[in-house]
């Protein structure tokens, strides 16, 4: 019997991107019956113990997600035993995660588009210093991500 898959959504600030793929992907995942856990984090201190950007909440409640509950925090060595995937949201993000892994890490590390069918090695960009269309097209994206990444769930 495998283990309840573990996801780890990492983004810079832990504010924009990674709190919204955490929200779209429970939220994908619970809308095809998966049991699967899921959290965030960031590389940086900035805004730890803060909610996510009121730009990222309103954004995800928009489209049926509440995402007020979480809090900021900074990745970990430990999370790469506490995890089963640690998911990049950009390439930066995914070096720097590869560097704080333990080799062989126990976590399955990767770029977050790499799952979304037809974006491999593309990027969620970081939409913190632009507009809400910014946030929009997050969304957007980590939906897409979260679609496919449920994929590598669902076929067990
Ligand atoms: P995130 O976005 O990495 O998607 O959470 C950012 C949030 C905050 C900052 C940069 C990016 N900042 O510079 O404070």
């Amino acid at each position: 019997m495998s283990k309840t898959p573990k996801v780890l959504f990492v983004c810079l600030g832990n504010i924009c991107r990674s709190p919204m793929a955490q929200g779209a992907f429970l939220h994908v995942a619970s809308k095809a019956g998966l049991k699967l856990e899921a959290d965030s984090a960031g590389l940086h201190g900035w805004h730890v113990g803060r909610p996510p950007d009121r730009r990222s909440q309103a954004v995800a409640l928009k489209y049926g997600v509440d995402i007020g509950d979480q809090r900021a925090r900074v990745l970990t060595p430990a999370d790469f035993a506490a995890f089963t995937h640690v998911i990049a949201m950009d390439h930066e993000i995914l070096r720097a995660v590869k560097k704080m892994a333990p080799d062989p890490a126990p976590a399955a590390v990767s770029l977050f588009l790499d799952h979304a069918p037809g974006r491999a090695g593309q990027e969620v960009p970081d939409p913190f210093y632009g507009d809400d269309d910014g946030f929009e097209a997050t969304w957007a994206d980590v939906m897409e991500g979260s679609e496919g990444l449920i994929r590598i769930f669902q076929t067990v």
